[in-house]
C-alpha cells in the first residue's frame, strides 16, 4: 500500500465557531439544545469574560482549576460535577482547564481514571461538553485526548478516547488578548511543536501533513507580531487557528520526542507545559533533521531559519519571543538530568513516534546542551 493511501481516522468536534464574538454562540446553541445545567470549570483569572458565553439556565462556576492540574485536583472537580449534576460541561479556558472538562465529562459516572488511561478505554458519558480556549497553544479543543498529572507518581497520564470530544467549540480571539507575554510565547511554541512533530513523524500521514503545514505557516508569521503586540487582533486570531490545526495533527499521528522529553521538565520542574516544549524545541528539531532533511527545511523556510545552522538558529528565533532558553536558569541542575532523561526515554507512546531513534544518552545530551 502506498503510503498516500494508508488508512487514517480523524475526529473533529461537531461544530466549531470562529472568529471574534463567537462566544456567545455557546450560550446560544445550549440554549437550542435545551440544556438547563450547566457547569463551567474554569480558572479565576478568566472567569471575569464568563459573561461573554451568554449562558442559559441554572450555571455553575468551578473556578479552581489549577494550572497542569494533578489528579487531586481533579478529584476537586469531579466533586464539583457530582454535586452539580450538570447536563452540560464547559470547559472555559488553557488546556489545563479543557483537559479538566474532558476528563471530568467522563469519569463523573463511575469509571475510575486509572481503568481509562490509554486509548479508547471509557465506556462513555454523562453529559455535553463544550469547550472554549482561552490560550493559543494546546489546540486541546480540537482532539480526542486529555493529560492530567499522577499526584503520586508526577507522571503525566494519557486519556484517549472519542468520547473527549467536544460537542461545541467557540474559538474567539477576543478571549485571548489578555494572554501574558510570556505565555502567549510559550503556548504559541507549544503549537507548533504540535504541528512539527506531526509532520517529521514516524506515523506522518498526508492528510495530517496538510493541517501541520498551515499550522506551521500560521504560527511563524504570527507567534512574533502577537509576542510584540498583544493587541494584535489578527495575530492574536490567526495564533488561534494555527493552535487548532496543531490539535487535529495530535489526534491520529501525535507527538513525538519533543514532547517526551517536555513532560519531566513540566512535572518534576514545574515549568508550564508551553514553556517546557519551547526549551526543548529547537534541540529535537535539530537531532531529527538527518532523518527528514525535506520536510525540516520546510520547517526552517517557514520559520526564516537558515537549515544549516538550525540549532543555534532556532534556539535564537524563540529567544528573540523572549523565552529563556536555559534550563539552568529554571532551576534545573547537572545531578537532575540522569534521572530525568531515563523518565522521558520510558514514554514510549511518544518516542517511538519519533523519526530518528533517541538513546537515553541522546536524552541526555540534548538536556546538557539545554542546560
Ligand atoms: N489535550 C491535549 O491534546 C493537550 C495538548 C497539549 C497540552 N495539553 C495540556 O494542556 C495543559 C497546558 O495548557 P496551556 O498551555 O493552555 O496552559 P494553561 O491552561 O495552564 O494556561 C497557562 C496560564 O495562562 C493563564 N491564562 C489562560 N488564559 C488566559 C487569558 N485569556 N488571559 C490571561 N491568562 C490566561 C492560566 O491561568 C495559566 O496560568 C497541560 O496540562 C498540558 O499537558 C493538552
Ligand atoms: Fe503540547
Amino acid at each position: 500500500m502506498t503510503s498516500q493511501a494508508r488508512p487514517i481516522r480523524i475526529h473533529q468536534p461537531r461544530r466549531v465557531e470562529y472568529g471574534t464574538g463567537t462566544a456567545a454562540e455557546i450560550g446560544a446553541w445550549a440554549r437550542d439544545q435545551g440544556f438547563t445545567r450547566i457547569l463551567v470549570l474554569t480558572q479565576a483569572v478568566v472567569a471575569p469574560m464568563l459573561d461573554r458565553l451568554a449562558l442559559p439556565g441554572h450555571v455553575t462556576v468551578f473556578d479552581g482549576v489549577e494550572p497542569e492540574p494533578d489528579t487531586t485536583n481533579l478529584d476537586a472537580a469531579l466533586a464539583a460535577a457530582r454535586a452539580a449534576a450538570p447536563d452540560l460541561v464547559v470547559g472555559f479556558g488553557g488546556g489545563s482547564v479543557m483537559d479538566m472538562a474532558k476528563l471530568v465529562t467522563v469519569l463523573r459516572g463511575g469509571q475510575m481514571l486509572a481503568d481509562v488511561v490509554g486509548p479508547n478505554r471509557v465506556t462513555g458519558r454523562q453529559n455535553a461538553l463544550a469547550l472554549v480556549p482561552t490560550t493559543a497553544g494546546t489546540g486541546s479543543e480540537a482532539g480526542i485526548r486529555a493529560l492530567v498529572t499522577d499526584a503520586a507518581t508526577l507522571n503525566k497520564l494519557a486519556v484517549e478516547s472519542p468520547f473527549l470530544l467536544a460537542d461545541m467549540v467557540a474559538m474567539d480571539p477576543a478571549l485571548t488578548m489578555s494572554v501574558p507575554r510570556a505565555v502567549t510565547a510559550a503556548t504559541g511554541i507549544d503549537a507548533m511543536a504540535h504541528c512539527v512533530e506531526a509532520f517529521t513523524n514516524r506515523k506522518a500521514h498526508p492528510l495530517i501533513d496538510g493541517f501541520a503545514r498551515m499550522g506551521i505557516a500560521l504560527v511563524a508569521a504570527n507567534l512574533p507580531r502577537a509576542v510584540a503586540d498583544g493587541s494584535d487582533a489578527d495575530a492574536r486570531a490567526a495564533l488561534l487557528l494555527g493552535a487548532y490545526y496543531g490539535g487535529i495533527c495530535l489526534g491520529p499521528v501525535n507527538t513525538a520526542a519533543g514532547h517526551a522529553l517536555a513532560y519531566p521538565l513540566g512535572t518534576r520542574l514545574k515549568l508550564p507545559h508551553g514553556l517546557a516544549n519551547a526549551i526543548i524545541f529547537p534541540h529535537v528539531l535539530a537531532f531529527n533533521q538527518p532523518v527528514a532533511p525535506e520536510k525540516t527545511a520546510e520547517i526552517a523556510a517557514a520559520l526564516g531559519l537558515d537549515p544549516a545552522n538550525l540549532l543555534a538558529e532556532a534556539s535564537r528565533w524563540c529567544r528573540a519571543l523572549g523565552v529563556e532558553m536555559r534550563l539552568s536558569a529554571q532551576g534545573a541542575t547537572e545531578a537532575d538530568l540522569p534521572g530525568w532523561a531515563a523518565e522521558a526515554h520510558a514514554i514510549r507512546r511518544l518516542m517511538d513516534n519519533n523519526p530518528r531513534d533517541m538513546s537515553v544518552e541522546d536524552v541526555l545530551q540534548i538536556y546538557r546542551a539545554a542546560l
